[in-house]
């Protein structure tokens, strides 16, 4: 199974490639176009098919590529905004709609599970979270009294499942892990197998409104009535662009010398924050353990960041080794709920999920109750609360729309000359760079036989400039989270065309490498 970066996931370790059983373009006009084939999609098209729908899910490269494949896929009845917060800026009926979204989220997979009997290591675990000073034992403790309040099921606990100093801790029972790779691709097959269409390596490139839409695809045109996207990130530049900033985070599988795996879910309290729990694959347990994360492209060497969550876990741990290390992307929403609805600025007829934060099992979830709700009865229970286009005055908005503004610059060369060697002289090979020249900006990476490539670092989105994470040889935008191969191919977007590639000719004819 492929994805979007350098380093390999839990979720990859033995698992093929999913294939699709569309042989190719179909003229059919169908009554949702789903773009993206990750856990949003997927749930999404099943749901839609079973109702009656005709669907087609549209996937720029293989199932799970992006997010779906980096997950640590836990499923809570609690989000990142705490309900005592989305009680403070949306009023106490939102905490309880949460509440409920939530739960029916994680119903909906439990169901999914046993209908088509999927074997994806799912099991119901109890979730702990745990203060380890006084500010956040007196967070703990709002966070407990809010979610009775919103209807949640949580009590005070006196142990946890790491081995972690606290001071307090709460447990919210009925909460699930999985395999989520082997979830989606159950799902897949039960969705062609009701008579949806999946059309891999099939990048979306263009949606000319009307009343029937015509997708422009790397491999075709596709007709559709509505269309969802389930990118992470919608495409183009709308408002959505400014009210999600996207954030890197950082996990790893890790054997145990002592076999004390955790039986639970945990959670600490810092910003941000650790989060931990077991899963079981072809017969072996891994401790799974994450954090570090940092808003995209503003950490100097990612790779460090996996060396600063090793070493906090080897306080606690008793590590054999490190299994699997990746990282993975999601998009933080400006006022703290995702963004499940019409896309603003575009056709009634086009909609859009994001902004999960660290909760894109259960958000994706949400989104498919919601989005196929609202497409096969015009409204859902949950539309107004997450609806995209939703304004709220929230503190802290400003500041959020500040951290999202990075710099926007501009290369108007074309040549790279052998002026600037010296400052590549150092350039180890798989790394890369961005350099200055003659006062502008250039990406320079030098790939594994030692040839050097030269981009240009403006995304091709709206912008920003790159910058090089080192963990996963990708070039990631800061801005709104596109991501780029070292050779400049999007991987995810919102940009839709490659990176600009500069002649390196005057280089490579000197020899000079
Ligand atoms: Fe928007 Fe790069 S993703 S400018």
């Amino acid at each position: 199974m492929k994805r979007d970066g350098a380093t390999t996931s839990l979720w990859q370790h033995d698992m093929p490639d999913f294939v699709s059983k569309t042989t190719g373009m179909t003229d059919t006009i169908f009554d949702v176009v789903i773009v993206g084939g990750g856990i949003t999609g997927i749930t999404t098209g099943l749901l839609l098919q079973k109702a009656g729908k005709k669907c087609v899910v549209a996937e720029a490269y293989t199932l799970c590529f992006g997010t779906t494949g980096g997950t640590t896929a836990h499923l809570n009845t609690f989000v990142d905004t705490t309900y005592a917060q989305v009680k403070k800026d949306f009023g106490e009926d939102a905490a309880q709609l949460l509440a409920k979204a939530t739960q029916q989220a994680l119903d909906l997979v439990k169901n999914n599970v046993q209908e088509y009997s999927i074997d994806c290591g799912y099991e119901e675990k109890d979730g702990y979270v745990f203060s380890q000073n006084p500010d956040q034992t007196k967070e703990l403790q709002d966070m407990l009294q809010s979610s009775l309040k919103a209807g949640v099921e949580v009590a005070q606990a006196d142990h946890i499942p790491v081995p972690v100093p606290f001071e307090k801790a709460i447990m919210y029972p009925h909460q699930a892990q999985f395999h989520p790779a082997k979830y989606v691709y159950a799902l897949a097959k039960a969705f062609e197998e009701a008579g949806g269409v999946i059309l891999e390596n099939c990048a979306v490139t263009d949606v000319a409104d009307g009343e029937i839409l015509n997708v422009q695809t790397s491999i075709g045109i596709i007709s559709g009535r509505q269309l969802i996207y389930a990118t992470h990130i919608p495409p183009g530049i709308n408002l959505l662009h400014f009210r999600c900033a996207p954030y890197r985070s950082y996990a790893m599988a890790v054997k145990l010398k002592d076999n004390q795996y955790p039986d639970g879910l945990a959670y600490d309290m810092y910003d941000p924050y650790h989060y931990y729990r077991t899963q079981n694959v072809e017969g072996e347990k891994y401790l799974i353990a994450g954090g570090e994360d940092h808003k995209t492209a503003h950490a100097a060497n990612t790779e460090a960041c996996f060396t600063k969550l090793e070493s906090y876990l080897q306080h606690f741990f008793a590590i054999d080794h490190i299994a699997f290390k990746w990282s993975s992307q999601y998009f933080e929403p400006a006022d703290g709920l995702a963004y499940i609805g019409n896309l603003p600025g575009n056709p009634n007829n086009v909609y859009v999920a994001t902004g999960y934060g660290g909760n894109g099992m259960t958000y994706s979830h949400i989104a498919a109750i919601t989005l196929s709700e609202i497409l096969l009865t015009g409204d859902s229970l949950y539309a107004d609360l997450f609806d995209p286009g939703r304004i709220k005055p929230v503190a802290g908005f400003t500041n959020f729309v500040k951290e999202n503004a990075d710099v926007v610059a501009k290369f108007f060369g074309k040549r790279f000359s052998e002026s600037k060697l010296p400052e590549l002289a150092g350039l180890a090979t798989g790394e890369a760079k961005v350099v200055k020249f003659e006062g502008d900006s250039v990406a320079i990476y030098k790939d594994d036989s030692g040839r050097l490539h030269a981009i240009n670092p403006v995304c091709t989105h709206a912008k920003c400039i790159v910058a090089w994470n080192t963990a996963e040889k990708t070039w990631d935008c800061p801005c709104h989270g596109a991501r780029y191969s070292a050779d400049g191919q999007v991987l995810t977007g919102p940009a839709r065309l490659p990176l600009e590639l500069i002649s390196l000719e005057d280089l490579i004819e000197k020899g000079e490498q």
